[in-house]
């Protein structure tokens, strides 16, 4: 039998209509135009990702006039105080695995408007917690390659896609959940983390290993000289990625290196901090039975501060009591 599609659904698809025709309807020389111009990304790829924008009217031509749906509009955070929410933005649809559309984000296209993202209400079928973005382009090149790659922006995701990595995906400037690992889980269990290269990046990945490794996936972390994968790209080109990929730290050896920084090793109690993290991921691995990362992990120690082998087991059990 056919499910009809809910109606809030409906709504969204015909708002994507409308601003993305809207989108294509302007000049080249259009401010938004040249934002995208800048950002390198042309015709083909707004089309590719159904890319909109916004000029003020497009909620009222994407209804049918009723109550209904102008209180719907309302509810599904398509207007707000009687503007259109996503007014002046780059309109960016945001899909659930099966591709319907929940929600969209809106991209500022200066850039001193404030916030630079805003993104649709969570409602019953957005939630951000749970939606990784283009999951539903490419949960099959996930399942072929036996890999995804993850980021944290919407460009990012769709660079990657268009150097050719179209296993990626992007969680929304969010920490990665749960939900998101057991969406991924059903297509692979190997992933390589590539999200910015700040301290926001950093903590977001430390999460995402915490997470990703209780439900036993293969972990990489990528290391690469820009502030994010979009930046890379547009300055190093496509070519040096496969490298950036190839080249991705371990994740037990990326906790090392990682902390070193955050804990500032410049005196004994900073050490001792320092140590004490590295013993509250140690206790981890052995809870989960990885033996195997738990001897590579305190030879790394033990070489990087030259210490002893059995030294650095000794700490870090006595510090995980
Ligand atoms: P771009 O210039 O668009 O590439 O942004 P960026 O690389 O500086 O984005 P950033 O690394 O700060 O954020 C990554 C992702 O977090 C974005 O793609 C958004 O999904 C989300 N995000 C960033 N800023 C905001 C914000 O102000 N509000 C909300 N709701 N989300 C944001
Ligand atoms: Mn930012
Ligand atoms: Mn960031
Ligand atoms: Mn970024
Ligand atoms: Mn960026």
């Amino acid at each position: 039998d056919i499910k009809t599609k809910p109606k809030e659904i409906e709504l969204n698809e015909s708002y994507l209509k409308i601003t993305h025709e809207k989108l294509l309807s302007l000049k080249k020389g259009h401010k938004v135009w040249r934002f995208l111009e800048k950002r390198g990304i042309n015709e083909n790829t707004v089309k590719e990702f159904e890319l909109g924008f916004s000029s003020g009217n497009e909620v009222e031509k994407s209804l049918d006039d009723t109550l209904f749906e102008t209180k719907m509009a309302v509810e599904m955070g398509l207007m707000n105080n009687g503007k259109e929410f996503f007014y002046n933005r780059l309109i960016i649809p945001i899909k659930d695995p099966k591709g319907m559309i929940v929600g969209f984000a809106g991209r500022a296209i200066d850039e001193d408007t404030k916030p630079k993202y805003v993104n649709s209400k969570e409602n019953k079928f957005f939630k951000k917690s749970k939606i990784l973005y283009l999951f539903d382009k490419s949960k099959k090149y996930i399942e072929e390659n036996d890999m995804a790659i993850i980021t944290e922006g919407f460009f990012d995701a769709i660079a990657m896609h268009n150097s050719g990595y179209k296993n990626t995906v992007a969680v929304l400037g969010s920490n990665l959940t749960k939900d998101h690992a057991f969406e991924l889980m059903k297509k692979t269990n190997k992933v390589i983390t590539m999200f910015d290269m700040d301290s926001a990046g950093e903590k977001a990945t430390l999460s995402a290993i915490d997470t990703l490794f209780s439900k036993n996936f293969q972990i990489a972390v990528a290391n690469y000289e820009a502030k994010d994968p979009d930046e890379l790209i547009r300055k190093t080109g496509k070519k040096n990625l496969a490298e950036v990929l190839k080249k991705s730290y371990k994740f037990h050896e990326y906790i090392i290196d990682v902390n070193k920084k955050h804990y500032n090793l410049d005196n004994e109690f900073a050490m001792e901090q320092y140590l004490k993290e590295m013993a509250r991921w140690y206790k981890k691995f052995e809870t989960y039975k990885r033996y195997e990362i738990m001897d590579a992990f305190i030879t790394k120690i033990s070489k990087d501060f030259l210490k002893d082998k059995e030294l650095i087991e000794k700490i870090l059990r006595e510090h995980s009591k």
